[in-house]
């Protein structure tokens, strides 16, 4: 019986067969019990005879069921903790890290440059009123930028008096408001103003080179003996700065904006390197600005004497400048949230 047992304990491959042979050996029907049991049927003599035997039966067989237990209990945890495991030298995936925009890369560095040269930063809202985007800045009721197919107007309840609110189509607005802001804190004294007012506005077009929401950074300058000479000066020392090239150059083109008078539009001079129009140099010219001094009319409508003060003004679509520098082509997918397409011009992390 005895090595009936050990052979059956030796062979039980994990715990629940162990327990088996425990059952069939020691179980209160086992066959060790049951020659325990014997015994009290005996004489004394008897019981002197076979009782040790059994007795140390049971211890033996009860050691060989603990031993077996301890290593099949080792085996059981060296396989949960292998299946447990951590690789700490795995490498591991980060989630994909945010960067900024490069029309937000864009508006850091403008008013990094402008800061420089003295320009605080302005804001407005995005929903501007017809005074403040059109009437303030003498653009009269019938210029063609107020058509319907530029404008985005905001619709208004049925009979109201307000004037028509419309999403601002460009910065100058936020001439007027720093400019009214000024005289009505100073009393009329206002100026000296230096700002430039970074943010999106809207109009209805879309192509390659149209988005109907894009940038634009207004610049304004108000003081006394202001003159084209400070503008160019200024402008110049912006694009080299932004372009990061000494070889930039300006060629400031008559114009006509209602706000400024005289106005000029301003082209820089491009080369061609690899097949793509880098800015720097004078192969050919492109246009990259709206400027001029701000016409006395506007002056005034903002509460300050336009014989006191003067100065300029300009305005620059920021998604360009980051075309330009950045050698990308098509405006469209700078709005459009597509990870591959800020991967392939170096924007993503
Ligand atoms: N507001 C003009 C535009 O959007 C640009 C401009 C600004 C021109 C300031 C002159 C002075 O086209």
């Amino acid at each position: 019986l005895q090595t009936h047992l050990l052979a059956a304990i030796a062979a039980a491959a994990g715990l629940d067969a162990l327990e088996a042979v425990r059952v069939e050996a020691l179980g209160k029907q086992g066959r060790v019990t049951a020659l325990l049991k014997t015994l009290g049927a005996l004489s004394p003599e008897e019981r002197q005879a076979r009782g040790p035997a059994i007795h140390q039966l049971r211890e033996t067989v009860t050691a060989a069921i603990a031993a077996r237990k301890a290593v099949l209990e080792q085996v059981a945890l060296d396989a949960q903790l292998a299946s447990e495991a951590l690789d700490m030298t795995l490498p591991v995936d980060l989630p994909a890290g945010g960067t900024v925009h490069p029309v937000s890369q864009v508006m850091d560095e403008l008013a990094e440059i402008f800061a420089d040269l003295g320009f605080a930063v302005a804001t407005g809202p995005e929903i501007e009123d017809d005074w403040h985007n059109f009437g303030a800045l003498n653009i009269p009721d019938t210029h063609p930028a107020r058509a319907m197919q530029d404008t985005f107007y905001v619709a208004q309840a049925e009979g109201a008096e307000t004037a028509p609110l419309v999403l601002r189509t460009h910065t100058s607005p936020v001439q007027i408001r720093t400019m009214v802001e000024v005289a009505r804190r100073q009393n009329g004294a206002g100026a000296p103003i230096r700002i430039i007012a970074p943010g999106r506005v809207y109009r209805s077009d879309w192509d390659a080179t149209h988005t109907p929401m894009f940038h634009q950074v207004e610049g304004l300058v108000i003081d006394k003996g202001i003159t084209l000479g400070h503008l160019k000066w200024t402008l110049e020392t912006f694009l080299k700065a932004f372009f990061e090239r000494d070889d930039v150059v300006l060629r400031l083109r008559p114009s006509y904006f209602p706000f400024t008078e005289p106005s000029a539009e301003v082209d820089v001079g491009f080369s061609v390197e690899k097949g793509k129009r880098v800015v720097g140099g004078d192969q050919g010219w492109m246009e990259v600005l709206g400027s001029g001094m701000v016409h006395p009319r506007v002056i005034a409508n903002c509460g300050l004497d336009p014989d006191e003060w003067q100065g300029f003004a300009f305005g620059c679509g920021i998604d360009r400048l980051a075309m330009l520098k950045y050698g990308i082509d098509d405006l469209r997918p700078m709005f459009e949230a597509d990870s591959r397409w800020l991967h392939h011009y170096g924007f993503a992390a």
